[in-house]
C-alpha cells in the first residue's frame, strides 16, 4: 500500500517514498492510479526525470496529446509542452501565461483530458501556485431542482476563456496561430458529466471553455454558465498547491477545474506539462454538435 498525506481537508493527496523514474510494476501502477482517483490531486516528491522517463510515467495512465500550441513542444518529445517565462536569445523558450482562470484541459477537444502531469523543473520566488476546485463536490451541493434542470444540458465548447474577449491579455487562453485555430472546432459536453472511471456526477468545464448551451438563447447559457462557474469555483471547494522543484502533480480534469496563477515575469519559473486524453472509446454519445447551434446562437 501506498503512504499517502492529505493536501487538504477535502481533496488531494501526496504519495511518499516513490521514485517514477524507474519502470513500475502492474501492482505499483494500479495503486498509483487508484490513489490518482481518490485523491484527484496526486503529488509525488522528490522526482528526477529525464523527458523519456517523464512520457513513460505518463504513458501508463493513458494516451498522451501534444498540445495544439507546437512551438513550446519540447525538443526531446512533442508530447511535452514546456511551460516557463525564460528567454533565450531574446525569445521565450515556453508558455509563459498558460490557463490563468478556471478550466478544465483540452474540454475543446472532442476527447477531453483525463489527466494533466507537471513536473516542476524551477519553482520561482512568489507564487506560481495552481488552484483546483472540487467538482464533484460543487455537483453534489446544488439544490435537486437545479441537479434536474442542468441533468440533460449539453454545453457547446471550443478554445478560449469565455470571460476574456482580448486575446492578448495575460488571463485569456494562450493565442493561437491562423493554422492552430483552424484546427479548434465546435464541440459539445454534458454539463453533468459522469466521471469515466469513478462513476461519480461531477459539473463538467463550467468555467473556461464552454460558450453556450444547446438550444438556449446565448444571453440566457451564458448567464446559467456564470451563475454554475460563481458556484463551482467557491473558495469551500478549492486546494491551492505550491510547488517544490522536483514535484510531479497529476490531477483528474474529469472531477476538476484549475487555475494557474500569475506570477513575476522575471521570477524564473519552469514546468514540464504532458496531458493525457481519456480513452475515446467511452464518449460515444458527447460529441455530436446540433446543427443549428451552429448556424444561430454563436
Ligand atoms: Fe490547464
Amino acid at each position: 500500500m501506498l503512504q499517502t498525506q492529505a493536501l487538504s481537508s477535502g481533496f488531494g493527496l501526496e504519495v511518499q517514498d516513490i521514485d517514477v523514474s524507474q519502470p513500475l510494476s502492474d501492482a505499483q501502477f494500479a495503486d498509483i492510479e487508484r490513489t490518482f482517483f481518490a485523491g484527484q490531486v496526486l503529488v509525488l516528491r522528490d522526482q528526477r526525470l529525464a523527458p523519456v522517463q517523464f512520457v513513460a510515467f505518463a504513458r501508463r495512465f493513458g494516451p498522451p496529446e501534444p498540445h495544439v500550441i507546437d512551438q513550446f513542444h519540447h525538443p526531446a518529445d512533442p508530447n511535452i509542452l514546456i511551460l516557463s517565462n525564460r528567454k533565450k536569445d531574446g525569445q521565450p523558450v515556453g508558455l509563459a501565461d498558460a490557463g490563468t482562470y478556471f478550466h478544465t484541459d483540452y474540454s475543446y477537444l472532442q476527447v477531453p483530458a483525463r489527466a494533466t502531469m507537471l513536473y516542476s523543473i524551477e519553482v520561482p520566488k512568489v507564487g506560481g501556485n495552481t488552484l483546483f476546485a472540487n467538482q464533484y463536490a460543487a455537483y453534489d451541493d446544488l439544490p435537486d431542482a437545479l441537479k434536474q434542470r442542468i441533468g440533460p444540458m449539453i454545453a457547446v465548447h471550443h478554445y478560449g476563456n469565455r470571460k476574456v474577449e482580448d486575446d492578448m491579455s495575460r488571463v485569456a487562453a494562450s493565442p493561437l496561430t491562423d493554422e492552430q485555430k483552424a484546427k479548434m472546432p465546435l464541440i459539445t459536453h454534458p454539463i453533468v458529466r459522469s466521471h469515466p472511471v469513478t462513476g461519480r456526477k461531477s459539473l463538467y468545464a463550467v468555467s473556461g471553455s464552454s460558450y453556450g448551451i444547446v438550444g438556449m438563447p446565448e444571453n440566457e447559457a451564458v448567464a446559467l454558465l456564470d451563475e454554475l462557474a460563481a458556484h463551482a469555483t467557491q473558495p469551500k471547494y478549492q486546494l491551492s498547491y505550491a510547488y517544490r522543484v522536483g514535484d510531479v502533480v497529476i490531477w483528474d480534469n474529469a472531477s476538476l477545474l484549475h487555475s494557474a496563477t500569475l506570477t513575476d515575469p522575471d521570477d524564473p519559473r519552469t514546468l514540464w506539462r504532458i496531458t493525457i486524453k481519456e480513452p475515446s472509446t467511452k464518449l460515444d454519445a458527447l460529441d455530436v454538435l446540433a446543427p443549428t447551434f451552429v448556424s444561430g446562437a454563436m
